[in-house]
């Protein structure tokens, strides 16, 4: 009972995510040509081959790799019940205060104008969300706060929809 339960829950949190991204993109017309639309998995890689020095491909692996680990600690602070600590991990780590942090300057001359469209778009949605975050202490009011973090998400899939690396 208790896994039905769960299943059934997981459906409509999936749902309502879906949802939420079908009328985001109708917002979001300029982010269309990077929204990972059709939600099978194809084979066909049609990735556009992004060519960067050697060590700068393990240096933004190695950030993509603390990106994923970010979500996650917002996510756990968020589910703690302590969202002004959610937006301070995002405004640190992915938002417009970590663009040194990750060399953003260095790094962008060798993107094609999407790939740091995306990029942007990314670091402007996490210090959209902090504000959000900060704001929940406030208005109690926690949707605001996930759509911003729904849209730093939308920036992942964007940009790994689009370009690879290797
Ligand atoms: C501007 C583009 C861009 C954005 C934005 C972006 N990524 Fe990435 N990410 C990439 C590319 C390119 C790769 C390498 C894909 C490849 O070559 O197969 C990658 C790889 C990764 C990997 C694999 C790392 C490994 O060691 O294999 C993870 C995890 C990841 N990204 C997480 C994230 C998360 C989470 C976000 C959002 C918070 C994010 N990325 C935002 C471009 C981006």
């Amino acid at each position: 009972m208790r896994t039905l339960l769960a299943v059934a829950v997981t459906g409509a949190v999936m749902l309502s995510a879906g949802l939420a991204a079908a009328q985001h993109h109708e917002h979001q017309n300029h982010m269309d040509h990077m929204s990972h639309k059709d939600h099978g998995v194809s084979a066909a890689d049609t990735r556009e081959f992004v060519k960067f020095p050697s060590e700068l491909v393990e240096h933004t692996m190695a950030n993509m790799r603390d990106h994923l680990l970010t979500l996650q600690q917002i996510n756990e602070a968020l589910a703690a019940g302590e969202p002004e600590k959610a937006g301070k991990i995002a405004e640190k780590r992915l938002g417009m205060s970590s663009l040194r942090l990750h060399g953003a300057a260095e790094v962008a001359k060798y993107m094609p104008q999407g790939m740091q469209d995306a990029g942007t778009s990314m670091h402007k949605a996490a210090s959209r969300f902090a504000i959000e975050a900060q704001n929940v202490g406030v208005t109690g009011e926690m949707k605001p706060a996930l759509g911003a973090l729904g849209e730093v998400m939308n920036a992942c899939v964007g940009c790994h929809a689009s370009y690879r690396l290797r």
